[in-house]
Formats: structure tokens, sequence, C-alpha cells
């Protein structure tokens, strides 16, 4: 009875987007708690096993990724965005001997687009099949849907040949993870564990000459604002220019990745406010870099310009922004909970990389630190963030989260001779960003930025952190 009890609990938390795959701080069902009616918990299981449970294993975990490169097939064929199907059944007494591709919750391999053998406790396999180009589910395509995780086509399942199959999951939106999971609401900002887009704004050209959604060395993202959100990503690394040759002020602030210009601001923030307004979560915004048009030639600021992105940001998601002076909680502190933002309904942090622009602005919050490894070498990008991950809280930082930078840098002699690509060099590191996050960095990661988002499993092991975390705080008694 126990055992079975001990089950129903973990299917329903892990269905309700509860902790998955890492280690579940049992849940003991006290022996002199009044008795539960068993017909009705079964009634919730059976409820919730046929509509809501994304993701099972007894013990390990599958999870679906996006290759980020092209893959050459010969005959000038391309496969973009192919399926990976990634498992880890590390310290599990069985390995499973196959993983599967499905289009649908796996119940049966005859079901199976393709098979895969198993051949290690950890690992992957890329599939040739291609996402494609699927809406968000759950009316998630333009505007709020329904809440909670939702599966969009691609699911993984693994087991033992003709017997059934054991662990399976999904590739996910999770567009109201923070609502969904009210333990982590007691976390101060800097204890979350956050999806972050480096260059948030690269993807797609939208400028008067191009289009393009696909190149080496600009676009680092291939989802817009909106999908990341309602992907999960909650923190957006934005790199703002000026070009004061549009007559209209709102067109001449753009995002850029260094010195090209990729798309238009105002858009982007419509679309964070469009999700602010219809949701229950908090997004950071950080204006971290300003490439072109911000400061005179001597290095100082130019105000006005500072003044009317500043004014941008207030106009179009003034009513959501939870302002620095109001909710900062001192240096040397992880700022306030998640709680109290949501108190106050106040669900966007803007930070600011100028500490003199901010100075001047109390309601904007400080430098968000980026620990960046400045590297094109995958090896160099982890021994550097494996020490500063550990190393950042200091009792002088001046703000109470940070970012790790999870990508690497091309030098300018790649960019000049076309060595590999923003998408090659995500895909060199993306799935060990997943396997740092879990181990190493689990302890103390904050935001993680990424590129190419869709080829780590950043979101969903950031939200099963914050949960665990969650609930192994006390209730904070400050703010
Ligand atoms: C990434 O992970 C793989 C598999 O665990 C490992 O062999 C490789 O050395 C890792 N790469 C880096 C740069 O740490």
């Amino acid at each position: 009875m126990a055992v079975s009890w001990y089950t129903v609990i973990v299917l329903v938390a892990t269905a309700l987007g509860a902790s998955i795959g890492l280690k579940f701080i049992p849940y003991r069902v006290p022996s002199n708690e009044p008795v539960i009616k068993t017909s009705r918990i079964l009634r919730t299981l059976k409820q919730v096993s046929e509509k809501q449970v994304l993701e099972k294993s007894a013990c390990g975990r599958v999870w679906v990724t996006v290759h980020s490169p092209n893959i050459n097939q010969g005959d000038r064929v391309v496969l973009q965005d192919a399926i990976e199907l990634n498992w880890d059944f590390t310290n599990c007494d069985a390995v499973p001997k196959s993983i599967g591709l499905f289009d649908d919750r796996p119940g049966s391999w005859n079901n199976a687009l393709q098979v895969f053998p198993i051949d290690a406790e950890q690992g992957y396999v890329i599939t040739t099949i291609s996402l494609g180009e699927p809406a968000p589910p759950a009316g998630w395509d333009k505007g709020p849907g329904l809440k909670g995780p939702h599966c969009l086509w691609p699911w993984a399942g693994a087991g033992d040949g003709s017997a059934s199959i054991t662990s399976y999951n999904c590739l996910k939106i999770q567009p109201s993870w923070m609502e969904d999971n009210p333990e982590i609401n007691k976390l101060r900002i800097g204890e979350l564990a956050v999806a972050g887009t480096h260059n948030a704004g690269a993807w797609r050209f939208d400028t008067e000459i191009s289009a393009v959604s696909r190149d080496s060395f600009v676009l680092c993202q291939d989802r817009s604002i909106w999908a990341q959100l309602v992907h999960g990503i909650r923190y957006f690394d934005f790199r703002v220019a000026y070009y004061d040759f549009y007559p209209n002020e709102d067109d001449r602030y753009w995002l850029n990745h260094n010195l090209i210009r990729v798309r238009p601001l105002v858009p982007l923030l419509k679309e964070i406010r469009a999700f602010l307004d219809n949701t229950k979560e908090i997004v950071f915004l950080d204006a971290h870099h300003f490439p072109i048009g911000f400061y005179e030639p001597d290095g100082s600021p130019i105000r006005a310009v500072h003044q009317g992105l500043i004014q941008l940001v207030q106009r179009e998601l003034g009513p959501h922004v939870a302002y620095a002076r109001d909710f900062g909680t001192g240096a040397g502190t992880r700022g306030p909970t998640v709680q109290s933002l949501l108190d106050a309904d106040k669900r966007l942090l803007f930070s600011y990389v100028d500490n003199a622009i901010v100075s001047e602005n109390n309601w904007l919050w400080p430098i968000l630190p980026h620990l960046w490894a400045n590297t094109n070498n995958p090896t160099e990008l982890f021994t550097y963030l494996d020490q500063a991950i550990g190393a950042v809280h200091q009792s002088n930082a001046r703000s109470p989260m940070h970012s790790a930078m999870a990508e690497t840098t091309p030098t300018v002699l790649d960019i000049l001779f076309l060595r590999g690509s923003l998408r090659e060099n995500a895909n060199a590191v993306n799935r060990n960003v997943t396997q740092r996050l879990l181990t190493r960095w689990r302890q103390n990661a904050n935001i993680v930025s990424s590129d190419f988002f869709l080829g780590n499993d950043v979101v969903d092991v950031s939200i099963a952190i914050s949960l665990e975390r969650g609930r192994a705080t006390k209730q904070s008694s400050q703010l």
C-alpha cells in the first residue's frame, strides 16, 4: 500500500511539473495522517496520467533536443533541425536497451518513427527526422493559451526491445512554469535557476534588406522573443544600438549583434508586454551592451540616447516594472523573493549595464554580471564556468543575479576564415551545459544563458533545480 501511494504522489507531482529525473526529496505519507480516500487519488491519478504526464522514468531520464547545425545528407540535401534523443541512466540498476522517436506519448514500439540501440549509460543519437516548424501548442502560437507544460510533437521513449517503454519525455513548452510551481515563490531571485538566451534578439534578420533566418556568425537564436518566453526562457540578454538617421525616434533603437543590425527593438518589447499581461511569470530583461550610438568617442554616455531607451521601456512595459529602489535588498544579498514581486504584481526587472545611468535612474537594476569566458574553446569555457559559478556570491555584489554565458565566442580569425559557425559552436557545448547544470553547477547556478537553447535541456533542468531549492528553503523572513 505504502509503495503504491508513494508512486501515486510521485506521478501526480511529476504531472504538475515537479522535479523531473532529479532525485526526489522523498515525500513521506505520515502514518497518523487521516486516511485520504484511495479512490479519489486513483481518480486524480487517472485524469492526470491520461492528460498531463509528459515525462516518466523509474530511474534516469530521456529528453528531446534539436540539433543546431545543418546536416549535409549528400546530393545537396540538407537536414535542418534534426531531432536528437538523449538519455542518462547513470547509477540505474538497469540501462534500457533501446530509445525511439515517437510522435505521441510512447505506448508501443510499433509506433516508433525510428529506434536506436542504447550502448552506454548516457549519450544521445541524432535522428534523421526534422522538427519542422510546429507552432507552439495549446494555443500559445501568437497569444496566451492553456497553462502548464505542453508537448510539441516529438517524444523520446526508452525501454527494452519487446517489453514496455519505461522512460519517456517530450519536447515541451513551459509557458507558465513559475506559476505552475508555487514552491519556488519563497526563493529570492538570486536563488532561482533560470534559463536565459545570449543575444536574445539576434534571431532572424528584420531589416530593410534582409529577412535571413540562418547565417554563420550573427544569429544566435532561432525562436522569436514570444516563442522563447513560451518555451520557458525568462532572461534576455539584449544588445541595443541607436541609429539617428531614422526620423522617428521609436525606429532608432535596434537589437544588434555587435555592429550588425538585426531587428527593431520596439516590437520585441511589445511581445514581452503581451506575455506579462497574460501570465504571472517574472521576466528579467538585461540591456547588456550598447555597441553603436550610446557613447561619445571619449566614452562618456550620450544621455539623451540612454534616456530615450529608458523611456521606451517605461512606455511599453511600465505597469509591470519592478523598481530596484522598491525591491532591491542591498549589496551582497540575493534580492526580493518571487512572492514579493507577485504580491506587488511587478514582474519585469530591467538591468542596465551602465552604472552612471543606473545611479541617475534608481528604478533600474545594476549591472547583471555575465560570467563570460571569452574563448572559442569548449574545454576552456567549462573550466572557467566551473570555477566562476562557484565563486560569484560575494558580500559586496551589487546585483542579486548573475548569468553564466554558456556559449563559446568565435575569434576574429574564425569569422574571417569562416571556421565553423555559431550553430556548430552551440552544438559543441550545449549537451555538456545540460550535464554540468545537473552536476557541478546545480548548487550555485542562477541564470544560464545559451545559444540555440533547443539544443540543451536547460529550461526543464532549471525548473527542476528551482523546485529542489524551493523545497529545501525555509520561508524567508524578510521581504
Ligand atoms: C562533453 O561531454 C562529453 C560526454 O560526457 C565528454 O566526453 C566531453 O569531454 C565533454 N566536453 C567538454 C568540453 O567538457
